[in-house]
């Protein structure tokens, strides 16, 4: 969680800084703050509680001149309640080491009592303020008066500080620091937290991801745990914590800074709602014929030999990643091939009992998930092989799993995962679909046919998309309820679960979502009269059960809105109905959750909601 800048050059510096600020926000926005210094060695820091605008406002009633380099942060915090004191960037007792940080600092009361021991003086709650003053010792320790120090020791000395302080910090870590007396250098570091460098002619950047500077340059270079960056006009050098110089490869990003942008729509959820069919088929084209081939080969190393000796799949995820997993372990056993799909930030013990036959299948938006890293690590450490389904090229899963198939989505913005849900949807029924192919449990015409399903399915997620005026309608007439209920059955099961979360993450409302043949084991309690009950009723052979656990809800009062296709709306009898495009069975989830969304997205609309940036969420989940 939150997002941190750093900027070194001769542009606006506090423009840089705050614009990718604004870009970062999706990863925690609960306060924020930059901190710039000039060729004087002037220091300006500028912190507010709340959004980003605020602090742009702040900073443009007092506008500083001259600034050559300095560090931006936007929040989610972890210690210490969200207000301007523990608003980043945080300080040294002299005011002029200045640190931002993403991550957890473990050990930090261990240091801060040392700290205090020794006279420092701190001004906020948080983990990382020890950082500026552990910086502050090791600039002593090295019998560093600002204004004494030779102009040519400043980068050695600042560099030196730097690199024993990160020998004592313990946790997980993202830095970039700055100290007024060398405004010619910002320092960045990175530990189990996302780091890169932008590389662009004559200034250069630091972010939390690539996004805060695409505009500036696609030039970037990924930082690896335990490695430092010295960050100067005109070039960068990367070192160990050990202080050794390495040769790093920078690479070219394809996104486009538009593509992070509203492109004409109110909110990024619904704009990536509505780009929905686009990330199915950039996640499936060139990758789908012939099925069972060695067509991933060539792309992750994954042959047809490889596919069949797996004995078992092992899915791990978090939120709505694991939702998608859950689908993927119903597809897998579908075919035979045994499957389990776990919250990785449960998997702990299970990940032990790993054999080496198990393919364990991590499936990550950001790539930089703390739960589903640490999990990836356990499961690697029994010699499981991983791959990995993300959506973001670098990120840190991509380094760590043995294969990796990407989602094509583009960036999602939104907090709430909509399209990056679609796409590792897509993936899973191509991972899935080449599985069975290679392992003979789908025959030549039954993989054909296979692949014909999923090739339909962008057309019919703008025919689903089509409906949007509808279920808006439908949505704005529950905008008061304050629990919802989701129901399915089968492979729509994950679906209703993740109906329930949407609605939950950006209306703030209580919702659960149940297996319909559970309700009657004691949820069926909750319904009161006029209670909103979606229930997931495509045709198939959930359908018959399904149509008579509806009738078990409406029989204790619900509301029912049936998701249905032409055939199974004449089936089940509902108050309202959501009728999609009909397809297999199986293939239903990539459709039925777009109602759900929409509908999440216009109760969230009507109760004026903050959609793409919900209270207390933050995108990326760098912390355990
Ligand atoms: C829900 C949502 C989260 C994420 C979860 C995992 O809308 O976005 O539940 O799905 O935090 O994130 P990734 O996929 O980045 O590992």
């Amino acid at each position: 969680m939150c997002g941190i800048t750093g900027y070194i050059g001769d542009n606006k510096t506090t423009d840089i800084l705050i614009d990718g600020l604004k870009r970062l926000e999706y990863r925690g926005y609960d306060s924020c703050g930059i901190a710039v210094v000039d060729a004087k060695n002037a220091l300006y820091l500028k912190r507010v509680s709340g959004r980003v605008d605020a602090l742009d406002k702040l900073v443009a009633q007092e506008p500083v001149k001259g600034a050559q380099s300095g560090v931006g942060h936007t929040r989610w915090a972890t210690h210490g309640a969200p207000s301007e004191d523990n608003a980043h960037p945080h300080t040294d007792c002299s005011g002029r080491v200045v640190v931002v940080h993403n991550g957890i600092i473990e050990n930090y009361l261990d240091l801060k009592e040392k700290l205090l021991a020794s006279g420092h003086k701190f001004k906020s709650e948080t983990d990382t303020e020890v950082i500026a003053h552990v910086i502050e010792e090791k600039l002593k320790s090295l019998h560093v008066q600002e204004k004494a120090i030779r102009s040519d020791m400043l980068e050695p000395v600042f560099f030196e500080a730097f690199r024993r302080a990160l020998a004592e910090l313990k946790g997980s870590f993202a830095l970039s620091v700055i100290w007024a007396a060398c405004p010619n250098m910002v320092l960045a570091a990175r530990m189990y937290s996302p780091l890169v460098v932008g590389l662009g002619k004559g200034e250069n950047f630091i972010a939390s991801d690539v996004s805060a500077f695409l505009k500036y340059t696609k030039r970037v270079v990924f930082l690896n745990d335990g490695e430092i960056a010295a960050v100067k006009k005109d070039g960068v050098d990367f070192y160990t914590f050990q202080g050794k110089k390495v040769a790093k490869e920078s690479v070219t990003i394809q996104w486009d800074s538009t593509m992070a942008e509203k492109g004409g729509y109110k909110h990024f959820m619904l704009k990536e709602i509505h780009e929905q069919a686009e990330s199915v088929e950039n996640t499936l084209r060139g990758r789908l014929l012939p099925l069972g081939g060695n067509i991933l080969k060539a792309e992750m190393g994954l042959s047809a030999e490889a596919i069949k000796s797996f004995s078992s799949v092992q899915f791990i995820a978090c939120g709505t990643a694991y939702h998608a997993a859950l689908i993927g372990r119903v597809l897998f056993e579908n075919f035979g091939i045994p499957a389990s799909a776990d919250v990785a930030s449960e998997f702990t013990d299970r990940a032990k009992l790993l054999g080496k036959g198990t393919l364990v299948v991590a499936i990550s938006q950001s790539g930089e998930t703390a739960d589903t890293l640490f999990a990836v690590r356990e499961a690697k450490a029994v010699g499981a092989t991983v791959l990995a389904i993300t959506n973001t090229v670098g990120s840190t899963l991509t380094r760590e799993a043995d294969h990796v198939l990407y989602t094509h989505c583009g960036p999602e913005i939104g907090v709430a995962s909509t399209k990056a849900f679609l796409g590792q949807l897509a993936a899973i029924y191509l991972l899935a679909g080449h599985f069975a192919a290679a392992r003979g449990a789908l025959t030549s015409s039954e993989a054909r046919s296979y692949a014909e399903n999923l090739l339909k399915v962008p057309r019919l997620i703008e025919e689903t998309l089509a409906q949007e005026k509808e279920i808006a309608k439908i949505a704005q007439g529950f905008a008061s309820s304050e629990h919802f209920l989701f129901i399915s059955r089968h492979v729509n099961y994950p679906i209703a679960l993740e109906g329930a979360l949407k609605i939950k993450e950006i209306s703030y409302v209580h919702a659960e979502g149940y297996p319909a043949g559970e309700m009657k084991h004691g949820p069926i309690a909750i319904i009161y009269k006029g209670m909103p009950l979606l229930a997931v009723a495509p045709s198939g052979r959930a359908l018959d059960l399904m149509a008579g656990n509806i009738e078990e809800a409406k029989a204790r009062g619900a509301e029912v809105v049936a998701i249905v296709d032409e055939d199974s709306r004449k089936t089940v009898k509902a108050s309202r109905y959501i009728t999609l495009p009909k397809t297999e069975e199986l293939f239903t989830p990539l459709l039925t959750v777009i109602p759900l969304q929409l509908f999440a997205y216009y109760v969230a609309l009507a109760k004026k909601c903050d959609i793409d940036k919900p209270r207390n969420l933050a995108k990326s989940v760098t912390v355990r």
